[in-house]
């Protein structure tokens, strides 16, 4: 008989069979404990419609586990399009989490994921594979000079307003809206209302989706006041 797999006590196993970690300095997952990977797919690439995009330029605010990046890789290269991907993280979690977390997951045998996996975290983190550019800045984005009017979707995934609220103020989200390309979204997890007031000071069109199990609702804002209801 095979031994179940020996993880890091941090890794948490969800209900759909995607993995994420517990975060000791927020004292929070990286993930949803109610499905990893649904989040993943819903809240951020299917709410930034990047599933449909034709060329989709992510932009990602934390890049954590990598969990997200692996839910568009996987979409990217199925759909045979081009993924450009930038992403900042200032705590870069051990390897041996990536690692595990992504183990017999969607996107792990990619080449993109293999040579992360083996860099990680080695600054710079710059990877072209196949269709796919990902470059991981490891710095505090509050203070990073950030793409300009560049990204056709943004995944706002810093943690919660509780327990980071640096990434969720009116001047960040402000700064935050300054990297959409026109018609680019913003998706996040969170419906707060000083978040929904934040990404409509910035310009953005607000709007409430169904959100991941777990969780009632989460937002998208789009840019340039072009609606993507229903
Ligand atoms: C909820 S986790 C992200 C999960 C990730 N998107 C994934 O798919 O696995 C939040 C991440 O944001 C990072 N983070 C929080 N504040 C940050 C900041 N000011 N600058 C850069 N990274 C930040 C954290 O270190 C953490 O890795």
């Amino acid at each position: 008989m095979s031994q179940p797999p020996c993880r890091s006590p941090q890794i948490i196993e969800t209900p759909d069979g995607s993995r994420t970690a517990h975060s000791p300095r927020f004292g929070e997952a990286y993930g949803s404990r109610h499905g990893a990977h649904t989040q993943a797919r819903h809240v951020f690439l299917e709410g930034t419609r990047t599933h449909q995009h034709p060329a989709p330029r992510v932009l990602e605010i934390g890049f954590g586990l990598g969990v997200n990046f692996r839910a568009t890789l996987t979409d990217a290269a199925a759909r045979n399009v081009r993924l450009d991907y930038v992403a900042y993280e200032f705590d870069p979690a051990p390897a041996n989490w990536l690692r595990e977390v992504s183990e017999g997951q969607v996107g792990a045998e990619h080449p993109a994921w293999r040579q992360l996996l083996n860099r990680w975290p080695h600054a710079p983190l710059h990877i072209e594979a196949e269709n796919v550019r990902l470059t991981v800045h490891f710095t505090d984005v509050l203070t990073a000079d950030l793409p300009q009017h560049w990204a056709t979707a943004l995944y706002l995934d810093g943690f919660s307003p509780t327990r980071n609220p640096e990434v969720w103020t009116p001047e960040f989200v402000a700064r935050l809206s300054g990297t959409l390309a026109p018609g680019g979204v913003l998706a996040t997890y969170s419906a707060a209302g000083h978040v929904r007031r934040a990404l409509a000071a910035a310009g953005l069109t607000v709007e409430r989706r169904l959100g991941a199990p777990g969780k009632r609702e989460c937002l998208r804002a789009v840019r340039d006041g072009r609606s993507l209801s229903p």
